[in-house]
């Protein structure tokens, strides 16, 4: 597939072993093939003996008799092993896997504690995840062997520099491992920056102009600088005089809490538009995504999140195609976004990234059923997007004006929706919010009037 190749992984030498043994049918053999595919992008090059080796996997079977005590038997010898290794000062990790990791569980680990990881049947698909873990717990970093510039991966760019409105980074780093996607490998574990630091640099930009902060991170409001987290951390910059509007993307529907829905309903300052990623609309696809939320559950907190603030803005990423997706998983998704009226979306047609999970599973699609898909999802959130700009026809709304526009006398600012706005108008509002009578929308943008009577009115 085209859209694949673009992102094949770079072609540089194993620099670690590992050696998989496969024990049983034929589903073993072929889960320990895809399991080579999905450490290949780590650096593991397979080698076919366990001595010295950086990580052995027994892929292990218990339909034979005896088969779990021949595993402890193995076991172990691959315990001296490791132990030979370390006295060299080398590193063996023991991973177990298959249907003996599944029927014995963390037993495995209390009787032979040299193990380091125990994952399921199907184990190819935690394997990425697990090793990565266990490499953070040691403190060691993977070096993954991603192509570089993933445009998954990237923190959104600097939006103009307007001098107005600012990004402001939080946090970085994923712990989430969705199935499909780099950034836990490519950015690491979740990391958030010292709030103090962060004030700090709010202060700054206040300072210099700035009235609006988007706080950034891979995972924002699993943010935990400071006791009471993301929420915690916007009403304190709420507090810094100039910082009158307050964003925040991307978030994860795990880490959106209470105190961040409460904060939603008190604090002015926080924009009503929220970057919610839900990715599909199926449950079966969802758990193949690892997403750990379900279409109903992401229904039910959008639902309390509109009632803490009514007229929430939600905007959305989607996956197109992710393997397996039937035709009637992928009307799921088109549902969910019926079901939950987005202001805007973001969708892609899902890509094969080398290294993660998804890419290794059975049942990948054509670019024709993805292209197809894609253009009948981005259907829909463009009705849906403009259906919400033209909504707000006849509405005055608090623009902050960033900047002058393409037209003679025209100046540009956004809602509190994140909708771009124009309007006649003198430069020197530049930097201020300001009322504007929206005459009409569309998909793209909005246009209006200056409220000029009523210049000082400030976010509502
Ligand atoms: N294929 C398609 N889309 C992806 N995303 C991340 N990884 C992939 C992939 N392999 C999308 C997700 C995520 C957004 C930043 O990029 O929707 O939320
Ligand atoms: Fe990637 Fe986002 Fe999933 Fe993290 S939560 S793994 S960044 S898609």
């Amino acid at each position: 597939m085209g859209d694949d190749r673009a992102t094949a992984p770079r072609k540089t030498a194993p620099t670690k072993t590992v050696f998989i043994k496969t024990y049983g049918c034929q589903m073993n053999v072929y889960d320990s093939e895809r399991m080579a595919d999905v450490l290949r992008p780590f650096g593991y090059g397979v080698t076919d003996a366990p001595e010295g080796a950086d990580l052995v996997v027994l892929n292990t079977c218990h339909i034979r008799e005896r088969a779990t005590e021949k595993v402890y038997t193995e076991l172990g010898h691959l315990k001296r092993m490791k132990q030979r290794k370390a006295q060299a000062g080398g590193r063996m990790m023991i991973a177990v896997a298959g249907c003996v990791a599944q029927a014995e569980g963390v037993q495995i680990r209390h009787r032979q504690p040299a193990v380091d990881l125990v994952v399921g049947p199907q184990a190819y698909h935690q394997l990425p995840e697990l090793i990565a873990r266990a490499h953070r717990a040691s403190g060691e970093k993977l070096s993954a062997d991603f192509s570089p510039q993933d445009k998954f991966d990237a923190l959104p760019k600097e939006r103009g520099v307007t001098g107005v409105s600012a990004f402001l980074t939080v946090q970085e780093g994923c712990d989430k491992f969705c199935t499909f996607c780099v950034v836990p490998y490519t950015r690491g574990a979740e990391w958030s920056r010292p709030a103090a630091d962060i004030e700090a640099e709010a202060r700054v930009l206040a300072d210099k102009g700035v009235r609006e902060v988007t706080l950034l991170g891979q995972n924002v409001n699993a943010y935990d600088g400071l006791e009471g987290g993301l929420a915690a951390l916007v009403r304190r910059l709420a507090r810094i005089d100039g910082i009158d509007r307050i964003r925040y993307t991307t978030s994860h529907q795990r880490d959106m809490d209470d105190a961040l829905i409460a904060a939603h309903g008190e604090l002015p300052e926080l924009m009503p538009y929220l970057h919610l990623p839900v990715q599909a609309g199926s449950d079966r696809i969802l758990k193949a995504m690892n997403r750990a939320h379900t279409a109903d559950s992401y229904l039910r907190l959008v639902e309390k999140i509109r009632v803490a603030r009514p007229d929430m803005a939600l905007s959305g990423d989607f996956i197109v195609g992710f393997p397996n997706e039937r035709e009637a998983d992928f009307e799921a998704t088109l549902n969910l976004v019926r079901a939950v009226n987005y202001a805007s979306a973001f969708t892609f047609k899902y890509s094969r990234r080398p290294g993660t999970p998804a890419s290794a599973m059975p049942g990948q699609l054509s670019d024709a059923v993805k292209d197809e898909r894609l253009a009948r999802l981005n259907a829909l959130v463009q009705e849906q997007q403009a259906a919400f700009n033209t909504a707000t026809e006849g509405a005055t709304l608090p623009v902050l004006i960033e900047k002058i526009g393409r037209l003679p006398g025209q100046i540009v600012g956004r809602s509190p929706y994140l909708q771009p706005v124009h309007c006649e108008g003198p430069a020197s509002l530049i930097g201020k919010i300001v009322p504007v009578t929206i005459l009409t929308g569309q998909r793209g943008s909005l246009a209006g009037k200056l409220e000029v009577g009523r210049l000082e009115m400030e976010t509502a």
